[in-house]
């Protein structure tokens, strides 16, 4: 049989290997994603989060399923959910445990749930009850504590102000006691990055450079022992993100730097645009993250 999401994750961790999770708001991105981790021989999650099917065009979750099942490879990869917000980025509220356990049923091999719009109880209370159902299922789990921004229609106050300020970083010991209550098997957690922008205005700007708190984070991989998550991977210089991967953040998600040179090239060339897709996520495997060949020891 093979190895749950959840085992390859904790094999990653133990060998402070990153595992890139991939967004796909389009699903032509599929077949050169998949291929670059054949290619490069290196492990990773290929994931869609709600607001790439209600905001790109991803589709649907079972869309989403059904084309990782047309062009999967279980050696090198596995089907992620990511953000179900209980809150999304418009502030409006989310029924996500129909959406959770739809995609459940459709395959997906581990989910996020993002409570980190609500007070701390709330987060807990709501995360506590997908790990319910989908630790039911074999289903691992992410939540999301401390507030990764961006997603929100324009950001304010300024990076540099967020980063100075250390607002919404996560607090080490309030990880402690959300892992502890809620079961979650990785945690997402806020050291200084960002997301890249979604909104129409915003979409196409460069990403700002965004850098990580790399004490903070040790403060928390200190006293918590999950596999830790990084969102808003794309444009963080390389050491910062190979310093993460060292202080146990193991999943790094990777959205705009694929979607950005994908739509720029989509209505001129849709084969180019694949090809664009394919180059950017070998260079990214092969010279940002440096996991060529990690496959051979996550899932041998
Ligand atoms: P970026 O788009 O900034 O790479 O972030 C992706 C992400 O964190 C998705 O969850």
């Amino acid at each position: 049989m093979s190895a749950s999401t959840n085992e390859l994750l904790q094999k990653a961790r133990k060998n402070q290997i990153a595992v890139p999770g991939f967004n796909i708001p389009y699903l032509p991105m599929f077949e050169p994603i998949v291929q670059a981790l054949r290619d490069s021989h290196s492990f990773g999650l290929i994931m869609v989060a709600r607001l790439e099917w209600t905001k790109f065009e991803a589709g649907s979750l079972t869309a989403v399923a059904e084309e990782y099942h047309r062009v999967m490879d279980e050696r090198f990869t596995r089907l992620h959910l990511d953000h179900i917000p209980v809150i999304d980025e418009d502030n409006l509220r989310v029924d996500y445990l129909p959406i959770i356990r739809n995609a459940i049923e459709a395959g997906y091999q581990s989910v996020m749930i993002d409570g980190s719009r609500l007070p701390l109880a709330d987060n807990i209370a709501a995360t506590r009850s997908v790990v319910e159902l989908a630790h039911a299922a074999g289903v691992a789990v992410e939540g999301e504590l401390g507030a990764v921004m961006g997603h929100e229609d324009g950001l304010t106050p300024s990076y540099e102000e967020i980063y100075a300020s250390g607002k919404g970083f996560t607090n080490p010991a309030e990880a402690k006691q959300f892992i502890q209550r809620t079961g979650v098997d990785w945690l997402s957690v806020a050291v200084g990055s960002i997301h890249g922008a979604i909104s129409k205005a915003f979409k196409d700007q460069k990403k700002v450079q965004a850098r990580l708190n790399i004490p903070h984070l040790r403060s928390i991989s200190e006293i918590v022992d999950i596999p830790l998550v990084l969102h808003g991977g794309t444009g963080i210089p390389k050491q910062y993100i190979l310093d993460a991967v060292r202080h146990g953040c193991i999943k790094i998600n990777i959205g705009t730097a694929l979607r950005q040179p994908y739509e720029q090239t989509r209505f001129r060339s849709p084969g180019k645009a694949q090809q664009v897709v394919y180059d950017t996520a070998m260079t990214l495997l092969r010279d940002e993250l440096n996991i060529t060949g990690s496959a051979k020891i996550i899932n041998p």
